[in-house]
């Protein structure tokens, strides 16, 4: 192996990834005076959650009645039961707080009249405990709102001094021998010199691994870093077989139209013009939960209503909009609409189609974004010096389903928390324990061999293959055949990484090499998704199981853990219990039990 040399650096917690979770966290570290650092492979504000378009859930009332026990309710309906609900409660008691903070922080939130933040009807937001009509709980910035919380968030992070790392890809966790994660060792893409970055807590903010997939929303940087990494280390993923399919990704680039579309007034209609989801959800109509949003469509395809000359799409109307409104609050996706299907909104439907745009597992934490090594014994344990927030951890609010809006509160919340409880946990007076070299050189050759592996593969080839195979066998609905012949697809496809072939050896933007890392980290995601799916006997949000029809709360309401070996690919799943009870009693102010039973699931 050739030898390299490493830059050091000391921090008392390293955040990875700069997204909206990671800029939360490191402003929250930073604001308390921790030393903190931000390591990220793109620009902050070119990060996945710049895309977030439609808006941020919290219980505000700014246009109508809404309480945080409704937001509760919608989110423990929306995961299907699966979300732990401490966290879920957690999640609605705090949105208003995190959204006012943001607010004071400068993000410039569309207004109402009278001045207050402006908010939207989204899908599976409702009132009265899911008996009432869709509750404008979304607040929005236009359809751009994500942009305008990471400007902010960026900002307001370099105005507390947290330190950035900026074009740096994180290569592999570094762990003490008794377990302790204590840094990452990271490639700076720009000047190919490597880093050791040592710390008391990391916090992985990685965001999630849409590109496992063929098409998705998800910008090609979300390949899933932080779960390769921790898989590598030995630790666990959690409830990986739950892929969130948009229901509007525009039909041929995936290109995301935002569910405000429909919040505004939009609606789905067949190839007999019909609208298709008020026969599938005469309550909720267009505005159902997005799996099931996508099931419908899905469906209607399938039984020969899409559209288009192959009637393999839907069509999106906007047209009956006032071109006011669609200029105020839509003016991001008219544009995306004129560009990536060359429709104007004014006058033409967009053409969509179910497009994988979220993934509801990740690295399991509880509420304040500690990660979670789970025993059979202890299905809590704590891994000491890690923390997991964003999508790619796995708190678990979304539980088998997300609610749309529910991810950007989701990156607010929890790094706002994972901050909190760092305040309290890291002691900036303790020295940091010197790095466990022989962690650091195991990186390093992994790191090596990628870079002069010299097999038959080429690294897109082998991608696609997945990619490929993703789409077709762990898709919006699944059978125990389709699942089984994915397990073994994938086998393969993980079996031919050993022979993978790189051709520039050089270390500066290399980006051969950084593709075929990606590679690497993509292929454990997609591992414990297919078996986690094909192991799941019932269908439950996401996880449409066409052989399970029905959710069976007896046997499988229960995360799934999945360990992935490095060398083989072999997954080994296990599984932890719910967290059933809210994190107050209704004595204390907290949810009646009885409202949030588990039941069947309509809108
Ligand atoms: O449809 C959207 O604007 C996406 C929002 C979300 O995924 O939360």
């Amino acid at each position: 192996m050739a030898a390299y040399e490493f830059t050091d650096h000391e921090y008392d917690v390293v955040v990875v990834g700069a997204g909206g979770a990671g800029l939360r966290a490191t402003l929250g570290m930073a604001e308390q005076g921790l030393r903190t650092a931000c390591i990220t492979k793109v620009f902050p504000t070119r990060s996945h959650t710049v895309a977030a378009q439609g808006g941020i859930a919290a219980s505000l009332s700014n246009m109508g009645p809404d309480h945080w026990q409704w937001h509760l309710f919608d989110t423990v309906k929306g995961s299907d039961w699966l979300g732990d609900t401490d966290a879920m409660e957690y999640l609605a008691r705090e949105a208003p707080k995190a959204v006012y903070e943001l607010e004071h922080y400068g993000v410039p939130f569309s207004r109402t009249e009278d001045g207050r933040i402006y908010q939207r009807p989204f899908g599976g937001h409702m009132t009265e405990f899911g008996d009432g009509p869709p509750v404008q709980r979304t607040c929005a910035a236009a359809d751009r709102t994500g942009h305008a919380i990471l400007h902010t968030l960026y900002g307001q992070s370099l105005k507390n001094n947290a330190e950035f790392y900026i074009e740096y890809f994180a290569l592999d966790l570094i762990m003490t021998e008794d377990g302790v994660c204590q840094g990452v060792v990271a490639w700076k893409l720009d000047d190919g010199t490597l880093h050791r970055f040592n710390a008391k807590m990391v916090v992985l903010a990685t965001g999630g691994y849409g590109r496992a997939y063929f098409s998705a929303t998800s910008a090609h940087t979300c390949t899933g870093d932080g779960n390769g990494m921790v898989a590598r280390a030995g630790l666990p993923l959690q409830d990986m077989e739950f892929v969130q399919f948009h229901p509007t990704g525009i039909f041929g680039s995936g290109c995301l139209i935002t569910e405000g579309a429909r919040g505004e007034g939009g609606y789905l209609v067949n190839s007999e013009g019909e609208r298709f989801m008020e026969r599938y959800a005469p309550s909720a109509k267009d505005l159902a939960s997005r799996d099931v949003v996508s099931r419908c469509m899905t469906i209607e395809i399938r039984e020969g209503r899409g559209v288009g000359p192959d009637k393999d799409h839907i069509h999106l109307y906007l047209n009956h909009l006032p071109p006011e409104t669609l200029a105020l609050r839509l003016p991001g996706i008219s544009e995306s609409a004129k560009i990536f299907a060359g429709v104007d909104v004014n006058k033409e439907p967009i053409p969509v189609l179910p497009t994988v745009h979220y993934n509801m597992g990740g690295i399991p934490t509880n509420y304040w974004g500690e990660a979670l090594n789970p025993t059979a014994d202890d299905p809590d344990r704590l891994q000491p010096g890690l923390m997991a927030v964003g999508e790619a951890g796995c708190a678990s609010v979304h539980g088998a389903n997300r609610l749309g809006s529910n991810s950007l509160i989701d990156l607010v919340v929890f790094g706002r928390a994972a901050a909190i409880r760092a305040g309290k946990i890291v002691n900036p007076d303790e020295p940091n324990r010197p790095l466990n070299k022989a962690s650091v050189e195991r990186a390093v050759e992994r790191f090596d061999a990628a870079r002069n592996a010299n097999g038959a593969v080429p690294t897109a080839e082998l991608r696609l293959e997945m990619q490929r195979t993703m789409q077709r066998d762990a898709a919006v609905f699944r059978t125990s055949k389709t699942l089984k012949e994915g397990c073994e697809a994938m086998d393969a496809v993980y079996s031919k990484f050993s022979d993978i072939k790189v051709t520039d050896r050089t270390l500066i933007w290399n980006t051969d090499l950084m593709e075929t890392l990606e590679l690497g980290n993509l292929l454990p995601n997609a591992m414990a998704t297919v078996y986690g799916a094909e192991a799941r006997q019932e269908s439950r949000g996401a996880h449409a199981h066409e052989d399970f029809p029905k959710r069976d709360d007896e046997n499988w309401r229960k995360h799934t853990i999945a360990h992935v070996d490095e060398a083989t690919g072999k997954v080994t799943l296990s599984y932890r219990p719910v967290h059933v009870d809210p994190l107050t009693t209704e004595a204390e102010g907290g949810i009646d039990l009885k409202k949030i039973a588990p039941k069947a699931r309509v809108y």
